[in-house]
């Protein structure tokens, strides 16, 4: 590895990972862990758990899991060095230079350089918009009524006719050809050598959560084409997970935030007050980006274009936020075409009432299929019925399918009966409308090795939750006991630390350089234990773990016993020991 372990271990015992996690999901503290919302799959109730005393986190839901390192590298897709950078730096531990040629070095400092490429780059622009030369760029923004604060706020910039100037200017401040072109700045041709990308443009610098420009959006002066052009993808501009507005957004507290879908758009709501309001990158909203708003609040409202274009990206943006685990609500900007053209026009308070009337995403996408449909003719009319008694069906939880139903019914004057029927019609041929069957926690008898695994697990989520029982059962255990790799290894680190008085299942889960490995070891610590109240049922509950245990590897050395090498003898001393466990009890106070 990277780093020596002694430097790996003081850094994470010097992070706390609820701290850690909490930059990122709203956590909540219920009994000994903390619960939120899934970052890694979409869910509306949380079963996302990091647990302070263990230092892992752990999602039940889609089994994601791991330590502080591991949450860094699944969420940011940092590498194992650099989410070990943040967490020193955070921390305040000071790490040695990493050795020449490594390959995590070499990519964060690649990273770093077009940071800072874009930045000067930005500068240049900035500059640029506010010289004589800039003038035309200048009057532009102001006839379409952007304030000097707000362009100042925002960035706004602007490039010039010839696509030299700003390529030079990057040169004379020491960047190379690569960097410059890597950033997606400029592009070398035969002809003109290296040029700039954007010419007679004004520069929307996007910058990411952190203030950082990633990447640039411009747009041509008057009608040209295309009318807008934006960086191409590059190390640190990723379209899919970046929203642009997002740095202001995140603060705004406004208790939703509004999608837009330019960046005009955004810059004009942030004028007129509305600081929550973010667009995407010049490309179709994300399934990543929905989780990126899902960090910041549940309630997610649509501004987008009135036209036919805009309705379909709504409709689209609707179902990624429900996949989400969002409330959408689409905004009636009509009759005007965006909410920049809207801000002009009505301003503030008429948005506010705007905002007010949001009209839900079901109804919204009822409301564009009934146009499809020519209600004065009955069949067509049917046909619209069962179509919603299809979308009916989507809802899985039966209280709110009832809820929409009735609204349903009333809205379009259906008689709630039968479109009960037609729901119930389709939920039966389909499946469609079951509740979501989610795995359940009692012992499966189904899978023998899923429950020979099930039973290590429990087993050892257990240790490590009263780490005391350890002295209690190492006579009746060992290691030994676990015959899958990756669970062996963990119970050997695990039993041979608790030996020692030590425990520490973050930094088990460390040995693993494996993200899988890493999440599978996170999982054994975090195994429902049953939840009992009296401690004689408690006691019942553990001792059957423990008997189960260890009769599972009785079993399976009878099985191998060619293989394994035991004598018949080891064998019959087996079958005592375990007899000897069912009969003994063992206590838990
Ligand atoms: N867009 C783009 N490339 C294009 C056209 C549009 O990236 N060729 C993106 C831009 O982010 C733009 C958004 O899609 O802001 C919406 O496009 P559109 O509605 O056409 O533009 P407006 O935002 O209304 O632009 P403006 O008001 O400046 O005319
Ligand atoms: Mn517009």
């Amino acid at each position: 590895m990277f780093y020596p372990e002694e430097l790996v271990e003081e850094v994470r015992s010097k992070s706390d990972i609820v701290d850690v996690v909490s930059g990122y999901v709203r956590l909540q503290k219920k009994g000994s862990s903390h619960w939120g919302l899934c970052p890694f799959h979409n869910e509306k109730t949380p079963s996302f758990s990091v647990s302070a005393s263990k230092q892992i986190y752990h999602c039940f839901g889609c089994g994601a899991g791991g330590d502080v390192f591991g949450f860094l590298m699944n969420y940011e897709n940092y590498t194992f060095p650099e989410a070990m950078k943040i967490l020193a730096d955070r921390a305040g531990v000071q790490l040695p230079e990493p050795q020449e040629g490594e390959e995590g070095r070499v990519r964060e400092k690649k990273r770093a350089r077009l940071l800072e490429v874009n930045k000067e780059a930005a500068k240049f622009f900035f500059y640029q918009l506010r010289s004589p030369r800039g003038e035309i760029g200048y009057q532009y923004l102001e006839k379409r009524e952007l304030s000097r604060e707000t362009m100042h706020r925002f960035g706004l910039g602007y490039a010039g006719k010839s696509g030299a100037e700003v390529v030079q200017y990057l040169h004379e401040k020491g960047f190379e050809d690569e960097v410059i072109k890597e950033a997606g700045l400029a592009s070398y041709s035969e002809k003109y050598g290296l040029k700039s990308l954007f010419w007679n443009r004004v520069m929307f610098p996007i910058q990411d959560r952190n203030n950082r420009v990633i990447g640039f959006g411009g747009r041509v002066m008057g009608d040209g084409e295309p009318k807008y052009l934006n960086s191409p993808e590059t190390p640190i501009f990723d379209k899919r997970r970046n929203l642009y507005g997002l740095n202001f957004a995140r603060m705004a507290k406004a208790g939703n935030m509004i999608l837009c879908e330019g960046y005009m758009d955004v810059i004009a709501m942030h004028q007129a007050g509305f600081t929550q309001a973010v667009a995407s990158l010049g490309t179709a909203f994300t399934a990543e980006q929905a989780a990126l708003l899902g960090r910041y609040t549940e309630n997610v409202l649509l501004a987008y274009d009135s036209d036919g274009a805009g309705v379909k990206a709504a409709l689209r943006s609707i179902g990624i936020l429900r996949e989400a685990g969002l409330t959408g609500k689409v905004i009636n900007m009509k009759p005007y075409k965006d909410p920049d053209e809207f801000m002009k026009a009505l301003g503030r308070e008429a948005f506010e009432e705007r905002i007010a009337q949001a009209e839900n995403s079901f109804f919204f996408e009822l409301r564009i299929l009934e146009e499809q449909f020519d209600m004065s003719d009955p069949e067509a009319k049917t046909k619209f019925h069962r179509e919603i008694a299809k979308k009916l069906c989507g809802f899985s939880e039966a209280v709110e399918r009832e809820n929409y139903l009735q609204a349903v019914a009333d809205k379009y004057f259906i008689s709630v009966g039968n479109l009960r029927n037609l729901v119930e019609g389709y939920a039966a041929q389909t499946g469609l409308a079951k509740p979501v069957e989610r795995p359940k926690t009692g012992v499966r008898k189904k899978n023998p090795e899923e429950n020979v695994k099930r039973n290590q697990r429990l087993l050892l989520t257990w240790i490590s939750d009263e780490p005391a029982l350890y002295d209690k059962i190492k006579t009746y255990i060992s290691a030994d006991d676990f015959k899958e790799e990756l669970y062996h290894l963990v119970a050997e680190r695990l039993f041979g630390d608790l030996e020692q008085g030590k425990f520490q299942p973050a930094s088990i889960i460390g040995m693993f350089e494996d993200e899988e490995e890493q999440r599978l070891a996170a999982e054994i610590f975090n195994t429902n234990l049953p939840r009992l109240e009296s401690m004689q049922e408690r006691e019942k509950a553990f001792h059957d773990i423990l008997y189960q245990v260890k009769s599972s590897s009785y079993q399976y050395e009878m099985t191998h016993m060619e293989t394994s090498g035991k004598t018949f003898h080891q064998m019959v001393e087996g079958k005592q020991a375990l007899e000897k466990l069912r009969k003994t009890h063992i206590s838990l106070e």
